[in-house]
């Protein structure tokens, strides 16, 4: 089951494989969508397609602007498909996937590397953003806006038409290769007034919307992913999209896709449908009885 591979589909490289395993085995080719003759597949590509359900027409969006060598903004809620539309797309043009999972304390250092004491010795060790850089492929900095503002100054850049990464400590000016993609994700509804995204900064970027999909295409997802039964999945999407509405009554954020995942993967493991949808979607969303109550409802309602 998909869940289980999460680290492939977020694109780590699987196992040692070596260099020209990589080659030999060109995800770009076995993709056979793009066409991108100059940008051959790089090591550290993820060899097995993470899945990903278009719904319309993000990937010829995200390949165009690969072409173009620009930067890519996505925005929608969490849990609607943002990361493994990433790895999808980095498996596709047969890139190397670099991800970055920001906070609130994370750094440009974080980002770009730091020196490190090795023994009597100082190293220097290049970060995410560094070696993507240095050696081509996506960086994909999920959730940007939490990160220390000192990161922007690092982006700007990097994410317009100078494609540069100062990397200060070093002193070297890296120039971005071809196959280098920044990609950034943010959740405009949750985010505080404070911690939006500058215009100097979005205005850099290609946006994607991203939102929940529809009914039938949740319910195709739900199935692929979890394999359960088509026709509970559909009744587990029609709940989960009443729940949602739930958010008009205070329910502070929606349950994404992710959750009915969750639901019908604990359902496949012989759980009923009231107790799978609590564990999974339910109780993660809210500790409001009035809430948990009002989705345990839909549910009794629903199966
Ligand atoms: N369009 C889609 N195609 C395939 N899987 C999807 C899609 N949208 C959501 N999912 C499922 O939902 C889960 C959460 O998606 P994810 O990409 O992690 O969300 P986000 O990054 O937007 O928070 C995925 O692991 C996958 O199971
Ligand atoms: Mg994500």
């Amino acid at each position: 089951m998909n869940m289980h591979s999460e680290r492939e589909a977020r694109g780590f490289p699987r196992g040692q494989a070596s260099e020209s395993e990589h080659v030999e085995d060109s995800p770009r080719q076995a993709a056979g969508s793009f066409n991108g003759k100059d940008a051959p597949a790089i090591a550290g590509a993820a060899l097995k397609e993470p899945y990903y359900r278009p719904v319309g027409r993000e990937a010829e969006v995200f390949e165009a602007a690969y072409r173009a060598r620009m930067a890519v903004l996505l925005k929608g809620p969490t849990g609607c498909g943002k990361t493994r539309f990433v790895a999808h797309m980095a498996w596709r043009l047969g890139l190397p996937l670099h991800t970055v999972a920001c906070h609130d304390d994370l750094t440009s250092s974080d980002l770009v590397g730091r020196y490190l004491i090795k023994g009597r010795e100082t190293v220097w060790a290049d970060g995410p953003l560094t070696t993507a850089v240095r050696e081509g492929g996506v960086c994909y900095l999920d959730e940007v806006v939490e990160a220390r503002k000192d990161t922007t100054v690092i982006l700007h850049p990097l994410s317009d038409d100078r494609r540069i990464l100062l990397v200060e400590k070093t002193g070297e000016e890296l120039h971005a290769p071809d196959s280098f993609m920044l990609v950034i994700s943010y959740n405009p509804g949750y985010q505080h007034i404070l911690k939006d995204l500058k215009p100097s900064t979005r205005q850099r970027f290609v946006s994607l919307d991203f939102d929940y999909p529809p009914e039938d295409v949740e319910a195709e997802i739900v199935v692929r992913e979890s394999g359960l039964d088509a026709a509970v999945a559909g009744r587990l999407v029609r709940a989960g999209r009443r729940m949602r509405r739930l958010v008009d009554s205070g329910l502070e954020s929606a349950p994404g896709t992710r959750l009915l995942v969750h639901a019908a993967a604990l359902m496949k493991e012989g759980l009923g449908p009231q107790e799978a949808c609590e564990a999974a979607i339910v109780r993660p969303v809210t500790d409001d009885a009035d809430l948990h109550k009002a989705m345990m409802d839909i549910l009794n309602a629903t199966f």
